[in-house]
Parts: C-alpha cells; structure tokens; sequence
C-alpha cells in the first residue's frame, strides 16, 4: 500500500468515540503551530492537531501567550490541547478547565528536553521516572471524559528504553493514542530519528502509535511507517514553510505557485489578525524566514526582517510576488531541462 493511501485512512482511538480523520498529524512547536499555522494545516489535510505546549501551573494559566495556545479552531476535531507539568493533581485541574472550554482531547507532554520545562521534572524529565508519568495519566483520565495522549521520546538515552515502558505505563493508566519522536532525550535534535526503535514499543501497544522524527516527503513517512510499525505519522518541522505538504503527503493536488503566494499572504494577514498588528509582525518573521527559504528566495529574508507593522509586511509581499512568481518558474524551467539533458 502506498503511504498516501495508508495516510488517509482514519484512526479510531480505541473506546473514545473519537476517529481522526487520516493518519497524518502536524507536531506542535511551540512558538510556530499556533492557530492561524493549525488553521492552514487543517485546511490542507493534517488530520491531527494539538496545540503549542502549555504549561499546568495555575499562576501561568492567565498570561498572554498561555491563553492565546488555548485558543480552539472551530474546524477542527478533535480540539486538542498539549500540557506538561510534574504534579498529577495540577495536571488533573487543568485539564478539566481545558475540557470545561470544550476541548476535546488532552495531550500529555513526556517528551520536551528543554531545560525550561525540565528544571521542573516534567517533559522527557518524567522518563526517569514511570511510576510518575503513571499517575500523572491516571490523575487525567479520571478527571475527564475526553481522550488523552501522550507525546514522548525514546528514551532517556539512545541506549535506554524509557520511552517503551512510559508508554506502556500510560495506556495501563488510560491514555489511548500514544506520539514517539524517535529520538532520545538526551539526542535533543542531533543524529538522525530513529524509527525502527520503536518497533518494540509498536509491538507492546494495543493503542495507536504516531511515529515522529524527521519525516519529510512520501518517501520518509513511509520508511518510518514500515521501520517502525506504526499506525500514523506526525510532521513537524517539514511542515515549516510549506502547510501544503498535507496535501502532498494525502496524494491530493498541491496548489500551483500563484496560489502558494495566496496561501503565504493569507498567513500574513491571519497572524496580523489573532496577535495584532505588532506582535503579529514579529510572529511572521520566522514563518516568511521559512516560506522564502523554502522557495529558495533566502536573499528577500533581510528585506522582511525589519519591517514592525502588519500594513508594512503586506505591501512588501504584494511588492514581491511578481518577483517570486519569475523565481518559481525559473527554477521550474531548470529543474525540467536537467531532467530532460
Ligand atoms: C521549535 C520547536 C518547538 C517544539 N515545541 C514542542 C512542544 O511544544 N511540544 C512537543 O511535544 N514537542 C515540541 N517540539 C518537538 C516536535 O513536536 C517534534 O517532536 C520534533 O520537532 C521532531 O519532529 P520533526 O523532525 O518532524 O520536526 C518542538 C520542536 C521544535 C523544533
């Protein structure tokens, strides 16, 4: 089978009610899947979502950015929420407030190395230790009625098998769709993802598995699918800079340059919308950053950088997209030549 045609298909998680729609999901990142990104990867065919990490600590709940991640897609099903945090009855509380705002599925974070959430033993920190990650899922499935999720990592380091068993733990505690990057805590990013590491861990489930890491075209997901065994894949960084990979990895038809450049200015306009002309501004940068790097227009990214306003980046865009336009097909014509010579 095709890895379009596996993609596809949907995935029940088992005893919820609940179906994705495909078995292709978009990774959160923090400070890039925002809502005006979901929204565009939604559109495109992502058939899984959950949110920008938050954390669970009450005194946080109220700060900007927490409650710009909690912002929900009307679209989009189920409404999923990312949360990390140490201590099961904090977890618990949260996530019945997230529930109590109608969402839909609570994703637990095992799997973030960075030392902000670390210091407080939450993230991959819990792969040392199981027996919590046990009760912090356990504290949330018997606080709501909605599905949850863990995302996590292979293990603590390329050698260790933590990820395996905190897996095992949290379906043992209720958890029904289970996301591994194949990668340990202590690989951060380096080296490549290894999927065939979670081959042990695919066999011991009979909940879900998404496997993630590095996956980036057709080819990609489906050595991951195959090395791991996985039931679905979830992109992350691939998906920076080009939302229509969806589209692409479904076998659906990509929309042609001209309607890219829509695409792009659209995701303009919807940042200056949700943040503000301002803030917006400065979310785009890193977003146009990787539109143009992508389109292979690296050399435009100095213009962009230094303009402050929604208004400024607009009017700059229009300005460019003859230019981008010419580029496109230039390299098209290129591309087509080398393959014919
Ligand atoms: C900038 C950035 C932010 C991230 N933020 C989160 C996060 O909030 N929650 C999480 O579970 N993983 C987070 N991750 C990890 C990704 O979800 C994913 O596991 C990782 O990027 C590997 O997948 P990829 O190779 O497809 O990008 C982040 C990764 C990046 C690069």
């Amino acid at each position: 089978m095709s890895s379009a045609a596996l993609l596809t298909q949907t995935l029940t998680l088992p005893s919820t009610g609940v179906v994705l729609r495909n078995r292709l999901a978009l990774a959160p990142m923090a400070g890039m899947t925002d809502v005006p990104f979901r929204t565009l990867a939604w559109s495109f065919g992502a058939g899984h979502m959950v949110s920008e990490m938050i954390t669970s600590k009450p005194e946080l709940w109220d700060t900007g950015k927490s409650r710009s991640r909690r912002v929900l897609i009307d679209s989009v099903t189920p409404q999923a929420v990312q949360i990390a945090g140490f201590d099961p009855e904090v977890m618990a509380d949260s996530a019945r407030r997230l529930v109590d705002d109608g969402v839909e599925l609570i994703d637990i974070n095992f799997g973030c190395p960075a030392k902000k959430v670390c210091r407080k033993a939450a993230g991959s920190a819990l792969l040392s230790d199981i027996d919590q990650i046990q009760r912090i899922v356990s504290a949330v499935a018997s606080a709501v009625d909605v599905p949850i999720s863990i995302k996590t990592r292979t293990g603590l380091t390329l050698q260790d098998q933590a990820g395996t068993a905190a897996a095992v733990a949290a379906q043992n505690a209720g958890a029904r769709l289970v996301v591994m990057h194949g990668r340990s805590r202590a690989c951060r990013f380096k080296g490549s993802a290894l999927p065939a590491r979670l081959q042990k861990v695919t066999k011991q489930l009979s909940v879900p598995l998404l496997v993630n890491g590095d996956i980036v075209d057709a080819a990609t997901a489906r050595q991951a699918l195959s090395a791991s065994g996985a039931q679905g894949v979830m992109i992350g960084r691939a998906a920076m800079g080009q939302p229509w990979l969806f589209a692409e990895l479904l076998g659906r038809p990509l929309p042609d340059f001209d309607q890219r450049l829509d695409v792009i200015y659209k995701h303009l306009q919807m940042m200056h919308t949700f943040y503000g002309s301002e803030s917006g501004s400065r979310i785009a940068r890193k977003h146009m950053q990787a539109y143009l790097q992508r389109w292979g227009a690296n050399q435009l990214t100095a213009e962009f950088m230094p303009l402050s306003d929604g208004v400024a980046q607009c009017h700059w865009f229009e300005q460019q997209r003859q230019r981008l336009l010419d580029m496109a097909h230039g390299q098209q014509s290129q591309r087509k030549e080398q393959a014919a010579a």
